[in-house]
C-alpha cells in the first residue's frame, strides 16, 4: 500500500510516527514523505532507507498516494482536499484537522467505540476517515460502555484541557511561565520562614507582571486557569464547546441525539485532557453495574477506585501523560437525584486524543485491503 503522510514533522505527526515504529506498522507499506516546506530534503528515518520529502502541494505526487495521512492542520486540508478530489483522486484521506469532520461523507474514527461503523464505511466505500476533537474521543473512551445501554439522557462535561491541545509552542510558553513564576519568587522560597501570602503576592506580581511571556495564552496559564477554547460560535458557546455534542452523536451514530455541554476550560497540564462529568441517568443503575460497563467497554478504560490514594495517583495528567490508559474514576451517585452520576477521566491528548485513531485506521484499512 502506497501511504503519503503530510505534517509528520509536528506534534501530532510525531507522535503517530513513534507509535506506528512501536507497533511495526511501517512494515510493509511503501510510505512517501511530504513537506509544504523542505521538498527535496530528507524523509524521516524509518528504516527503509534514505528517501527524499516530495512536495506537499504537489496534486499529482499527492495522488499517486493510495493514502494520505494528513496531520498538518485545517488551512492544509481546506487548500488540498477538495483540489485533489476535484482532479478525480479516490484514494482514502485520513486526517487529524477538523475542517471535514461533519461533512457528510467524513466518517469520524475512533475504532473502540465506533469499529463497526468505520468498517461498514469501508465497505460502502467511503474515503474520507477524519479524527475527532480530543475531549470528545478521551469522553467517548472512558463512557462509551455506559452510553452503549441507551441509558444515558444527557452528559455535561467540564473540561480541563492540557496545554498540547494549542500546540508546541503553548505547551513551551507553558513551561516558560513556570520558570518565570519559580526565578521570581526563588528568593521567597529558599527561606522556610516567607509567609505563604507573602509568597502569594510575589506569585500574583508575576502572573499579572510585564516580565510573563503571554504571546500564545494571551494571558497567565502556569499558575492560573483560562476558561475559554477557541473562538465562539452561538449562544456564548466555544467551538471547543460546540464540538462536544455534534462530534459525540456523529460518532455514537445515535438516533435519537444525546445531549452533551459544558465548559470547557485550559489548564498548566502538558499533554493530558480531564473532564468532570454530570451523567443524567434515564433510570437507576447501581455503581457496580456503572463500573462493570465502563471496565467492559474496552482494554484501555479502568476505573479507578474512588479513594484519595488511588484517586491522585492514578487519576491524574501527570500519572497518565505518554500512556493509551484512559482511567475513570471518582464515580457516585450525586446528591442532586438519585439517576445523576459524576465521574473524572483523564487521558492523553496526542495520543487517543489525535495520534491513535488514525494510526489505527491505518491498519483497519489495511485488513480491509486483505
Ligand atoms: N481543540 C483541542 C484543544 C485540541 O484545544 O485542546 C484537540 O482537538
Amino acid at each position: 500500500m502506497r501511504v503519503g503522510f503530510i505534517g509528520w514533522r509536528g506534534m501530532v505527526g510525531s507522535v503517530l510516527r513513534q507509535r506506528m515504529t512501536a507497533e511495526k506498522d511501517f512494515d510493509g507499506l511503501a510510505c512517501a514523505f511530504f513537506s509544504t516546506s523542505n521538498a527535496g530534503g530528507s524523509a524521516p528515518d524509518i528504516g527503509h532507507g534514505p528517501g527524499l520529502l516530495l512536495d506537499a502541494n504537489d496534486l499529482d505526487a499527492l495522488a499517486d498516494q493510495e493514502v494520505l495521512i494528513t496531520c498538518q492542520g485545517g488551512d492544509y486540508t481546506e487548500a488540498i482536499f477538495p483540489a485533489l478530489r476535484q482532479q478525480g483522486w479516490r484514494g482514502v484521506w485520513i486526517d487529524a484537522a477538523s475542517t471535514l469532520r461533519m461533512e457528510d461523507d467524513a466518517v469520524l474514527v475512533l475504532d473502540p467505540v465506533n469499529g463497526d461503523a468505520i468498517r461498514q464505511a469501508l465497505v460502502d466505500g467511503k474515503n474520507t476517515f477524519i479524527g475527532a476533537n480530543c475531549t470528545v474521543s478521551l469522553m467517548l473512551m472512558g463512557l462509551s460502555g455506559l452510553i452503549r445501554t441507551g441509558q444515558v439522557e444527557w452528559i455535561s462535561s467540564m473540561t480541563y484541557q492540557a496545554a498540547s491541545g494549542a500546540g508546541a509552542r503553548g505547551m513551551r510558553e507553558l513551561v516558560q511561565q513556570m520558570r518565570q513564576i519559580g526565578v521570581e519568587s526563588a528568593h521567597l522560597l529558599n527561606d522556610p520562614a516567607t509567609a505563604a501570602l507573602t509568597l502569594d503576592a510575589q506569585v500574583s506580581q508575576t502572573l499579572r507582571g510585564d516580565s510573563l511571556s503571554t504571546d500564545q495564552w494571551g494571558a497567565a496559564l502556569a499558575g492560573s486557569a483560562l476558561p475559554w477554547i477557541d473562538r465562539l460560535v452561538d449562544d456564548g458557546q466555544t467551538r471547543e464547546e460546540w464540538k462536544a455534542m455534534v462530534e459525540a452523536n456523529k460518532i455514537l451514530g445515535l438516533s435519537t441525539p444525546l445531549p452533551v455541554d459544558g465548559l470547557c476550560v485550559r489548564i498548566g497540564a502538558m499533554r493530558c485532557h480531564a473532564q468532570a462529568l454530570t451523567i443524567k441517568l434515564r433510570s437507576h443503575i447501581a455503581m457496580d453495574e456503572v463500573t462493570t460497563l465502563i471496565n467492559g467497554a474496552h482494554e484501555w478504560t479502568r476505573v479507578v477506585p474512588n479513594a484519595q490514594a488511588d484517586s491522585v495517583t492514578h487519576l491524574t495528567p501527570a500519572a497518565v501523560a505518554g500512556s493509551l490508559n484512559v482511567p475513570v474514576g471518582r464515580l457516585r451517585k450525586m446528591k442532586l437525584g438519585p439517576n445523576f452520576i459524576t465521574a473524572f477521566t483523564v487521558g492523553d491528548q496526542l495520543l487517543w486524543g489525535a495520534a491513535e485513531p488514525l494510526r489505527r485506521m491505518l491498519g483497519i484499512l489495511r485488513e480491509h485491503k486483505g
